[in-house]
């Protein structure tokens, strides 16, 4: 290890004066690493447990209308005046799509072996369908090639959030079953081009998150919901129909997806498919039966939404009963399609909430939400569940999300494929606190891990900042901190991962 106070002078000395970066750090890395709270064994995880940090096209990539790409749904979303709140568009992202050779290194200096990044739909198909884009297609050969010879293994997402906006001109995008067809189409072209390298394949990230958001509320395109319920002011949409009816569309297309990878690629490419989901762990607030209840029925509601069909090929009892024919049923051939179409589940799993029964829905504004019958609250006794900062950090809620996959969902195997904790206005790398999260959530994970779940590998959400979606550059989640020329900079926790991996914590920045 190298010696404490060398490690704080590199990082002094290699941060360049900048105004929005505050550079002393609060604590150094000596004092982190010291301190037995913050003390993760890496040996305590399986040999063979990958480690991974993960970006996002829309998030990430921006170069938004380089070597062909078409606008995306976020592209044109976050144009639209108050969508984003400091009124930045995916172009503020960072500019992976131009720096993934230096972003390569950092996963290698950080000791990581795995990287978990999306392709956008828009620049393999700038038409949405029809004939793919070779430049694209170029420039994803090119990030898997130099992953792969930097001992990185590349985890692939094709769906997040970037619809190509012409499909939704066009007939509405998710809405509509004709998606199916052409998300098929894009995922064949990416299978052909690359699964001949990538061997983990995700379909669909957060489906069961951010289907909801944008179809029964405003945080996300199209941002539709009941004309009229507050607080939002849709001007369009239907928050009882419309989240149920994109959810489904989403589902078969995984299922054709799965079907066609399953069929024409893995056996020779051999391979392994899934599908990622954001995981909000529900605790009952208390021990009475209607709360205990209140707390399966929101779990069912988020997360058994889509893992039951794929796993069993149905939705959930409870919703079936609660929403009736506004749910859309599968045909029994759906059903045997979807049923069984994952090699393993994705789980975003940083968050957590107490839950109390509701009886009284809300009859004025019924919508997906509403419907759950559940009342949410961050206290106990007047004691809050977490520390807050726009999402509540529960360490104790990740052990119960892997229980939950081990002992109700038959330990089907599962990655960690988002775990990370936003800082609000934080221009800084002093992000002390988020060590403390990551280290008291890998410190719940190996408990969960030991009682027998099958947890496979855990992404640190996110390599750099990026556009956080509604929230533009307000939030950063970063190991590394972007400034405004699209510099990174080590932060406390890629230091923090780097002494994990490694025991070293010299880290240099790029620029
Ligand atoms: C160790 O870390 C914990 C969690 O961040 C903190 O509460 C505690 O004050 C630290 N102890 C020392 C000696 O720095
Ligand atoms: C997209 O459509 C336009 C107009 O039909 C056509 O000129 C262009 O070649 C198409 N691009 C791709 C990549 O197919
Ligand atoms: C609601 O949206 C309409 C346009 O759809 C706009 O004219 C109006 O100002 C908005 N109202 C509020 C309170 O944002
Ligand atoms: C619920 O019951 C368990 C087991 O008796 C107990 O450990 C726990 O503290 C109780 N929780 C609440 C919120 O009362
Ligand atoms: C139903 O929603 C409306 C609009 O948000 C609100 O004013 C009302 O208090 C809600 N009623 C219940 C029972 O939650
Ligand atoms: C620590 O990491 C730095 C940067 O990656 C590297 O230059 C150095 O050789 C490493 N030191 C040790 C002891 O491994």
């Amino acid at each position: 290890m190298e010696a404490p106070c060398m490690v704080l002078l590199t990082l002094l000395l290699l941060l360049p004066a900048q105004t929005n970066i505050a550079v002393a750090a609060s604590k150094s890395p000596a004092q982190l690493f010291s301190n037995d709270s913050l003390f993760v064994d890496r040996n305590n995880f399986p040999a063979s447990f990958k480690f991974g940090s993960l970006t996002w096209a829309i998030k990430h990539e921006a170069a938004c209308y380089d070597d062909g790409k078409s606008d995306g749904v976020w592209d044109v979303f976050a144009r639209q005046q108050g969508t984003v709140f400091d009124g930045t568009t995916p172009a503020a992202g960072g500019d992976h799509y131009n720096r993934f050779p230096e972003d390569i290194q950092l996963l290698v200096d950080l000791g990581m072996d795995s990287y978990r990044f999306s392709i956008a739909w828009p620049r393999m198909f700038p038409n949405g369908t029809g004939e793919v884009n070779l430049l694209a297609v170029e420039h994803y050969n090119d990030l898997i090639d130099k992953l792969l010879d930097a001992g990185i293994e590349p985890f692939v997402t094709l769906y997040e959030q970037d619809m190509p906006q012409i499909l939704e001109d066009t007939y509405g995008g998710l809405l509509n079953a004709r998606f199916i067809d052409d998300f098929v189409l894009f995922a064949n072209a990416c299978f052909n081009a690359f699964g001949d390298r990538v061997k983990h394949w995700i379909t669909f990230d957060e489906g069961n998150d951010f289907v909801p958001f944008s179809y029964a509320g405003t945080y996300g395109p199209p941002g539709r919901c009941t004309v009229g319920q507050p607080p939002y002011n849709c001007s369009a949409g239907n928050s009882a129909t419309e989240p149920y009816i994109a959810g489904h569309n989403v589902l078969l297309a995984h299922a054709a997806t799965v079907d066609l990878y399953r069929r024409t690629y893995q056996p020779s490419q051999q391979g392994e498919i899934g599908m990622a989901i954001w995981f909000r762990w529900y605790e009952p607030l208390t021990n009475s039966t209607e709360d205990k209840e209140a707390a399966a029925r929101a779990l069912d509601f988020s997360v058994g939404w889509f893992i039951e069909p794929v796993l069993y090929g149905d939705y959930p009892i409870s919703m079936k009963k609660i929403v009736g024919s506004r749910l859309p049923s599968f045909t029994e051939e759906e059903s045997e399609r979807i049923r069984g179409s994952v090699d393993f589940i994705g789980l975003n799993a940083v968050t957590s909430i107490y839950v109390t029964n509701n009886d009284e829905r809300n009859v004025s504004f019924p919508g997906y939400f509403e419907e759950w019958g559940v009342k949410r609250t961050a206290y106990r006794d007047g004691v809050v569940i977490g520390r807050y900062d726009d999402e509540y950090y529960v360490p104790w809620g990740l052990e119960k999300v892997v229980n939950y996959m081990r002992t109700y969902y038959d330990n089907i195997p599962t990655y960690v494929t988002a775990l990370g904790w936003g800082l609000r206005s934080t221009t800084t790398v002093n992000d002390d606190v988020r060590v403390e999260f990551y280290a008291q959530y890998l410190k719940y994970l190996i408990k969960g891990i030991s009682a027998g779940a099958d947890v496979r590998g855990m992404f640190a959400w996110s390599l750099m900042d990026g556009f956080e979606t509604i929230y533009g550059l307000e939030t950063r989640f970063g190991l590394y901190y972007t400034d405004d020329a699209f510099n990174r900079y080590p932060k406390l926790s890629a230091l923090w991962f780097k002494n994990m991996l490694t025991s070293n914590t010299t880290l240099v920045y790029k620029s």
